[in-house]
């Protein structure tokens, strides 16, 4: 143990100190993602980067035993997840989580100003933030093609809980800034699970264990700056709510997908979550992505 390069993300910060991150992240946005293709809701040097993996695909040495069993699972857990092998839990897991992030999106893009009305530069940032959560759900239906899924469908949730997920964006900044928040750095955590995971179950296929940590790396890149942009938003009182969020969130998004507490021990993911500082991200991450100035030692 070293002297430590970032502090807790829940360190905090004076209004004048996160407006000052607010020009800063901006800065950082439209130089890391590239032009903003509103339209399409995709970004410029994102789509580049897909369609570069998309020209030199990989594949698997050994398919997959039995797809169906990703097929018959993915959507709604059909089977006993503990009769499940490892490496389709953590597949259909993938998805699910995937697809709360996608239908979280779509209900925010269409409630949120557009880039043309968007007149602060909280507000632009919002924008770019949520086309990159756009490319997120491409790159994770890529990693499920690489591992030879390609008849993967993106289904909407029941119409009850995609409206909540609608009126979620509406909410006042107070009370939609924690949660948010809390929803990025739960994002973090899974990855950095995740991408430990490749080692353990994609030891004798090293392509495409290389190939999903890419592709997982692009989003992860992105994840790490989106916690810091989030908790920029939030003040003092709302930094002690959001540390207290932490285990509730995760407890509760992570009973609605059984395959993570079958793969991981949530227990230790809260305490990752409670005890974030960014001293764990390794360097090529970090140069590529965003850290609040006051969370540098
Ligand atoms: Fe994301
Ligand atoms: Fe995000």
């Amino acid at each position: 143990m070293g002297s430590a390069k970032f502090l807790s993300i829940f360190t905090s910060a004076t209004k004048q100190e996160r407006q000052a991150n607010f020009d800063n992240y901006w800065e950082f946005t439209q130089q890391h993602g590239g032009e903003l293709f509103e339209e399409d809701r995709d970004l410029a040097k994102k789509r580049a980067r897909l369609q570069h993996f998309k020209d030199n695909p990989v594949k698997l040495r050994t398919p997959l035993a039995n797809p169906e069993l990703f097929y018959r699972n993915y959507v709604e857990m059909k089977d006993d997840p503990k009769s499940l092998d490892r490496m389709t839990l953590m597949l259909t897991g993938m998805y699910k989580f995937a697809r709360h992030e996608w239908v979280g999106i779509k209900g925010a893009w269409d409630v949120v100003p557009n880039m043309a009305n968007s007149h602060t530069v909280e507000d632009k940032i919002s924008r770019v933030h949520l086309a990159e959560e756009f490319c997120h759900v491409r790159l994770f239906d890529e990693m499920l093609r690489t591992c030879g899924l390609d008849k993967v469908e993106w289904v909407p949730l029941g119409p009850i809980k995609e409206w909540i997920y609608e009126q979620f964006p509406k909410c006042p900044g107070f009370l939609m800034d924690t949660p948010a928040f809390v929803t990025e750095l739960m994002g973090v955590t899974y990855y950095f699970y995740l991408h430990r995971l490749f080692d353990e179950l994609l030891v004798d296929e090293p392509e495409v264990r290389n190939r999903l940590k890419e592709l997982l790396d692009e989003i992860t890149i992105d994840e790490i700056a989106h916690v810091g942009q989030r908790r920029n938003f939030i003040g003092p009182l709302g930094m002690k709510v959001s540390r207290w969020l932490v285990k509730p969130f995760y407890t509760m998004f992570f009973n609605d997908i059984p395959e993570v507490g079958q793969l991981f021990d949530v227990k230790q993911m809260i305490k990752y979550g409670e005890s974030f500082d960014f001293n764990e991200v390794p360097d090529y991450m970090i140069q590529r992505s965003w850290i609040p100035s006051y969370c540098k030692a």
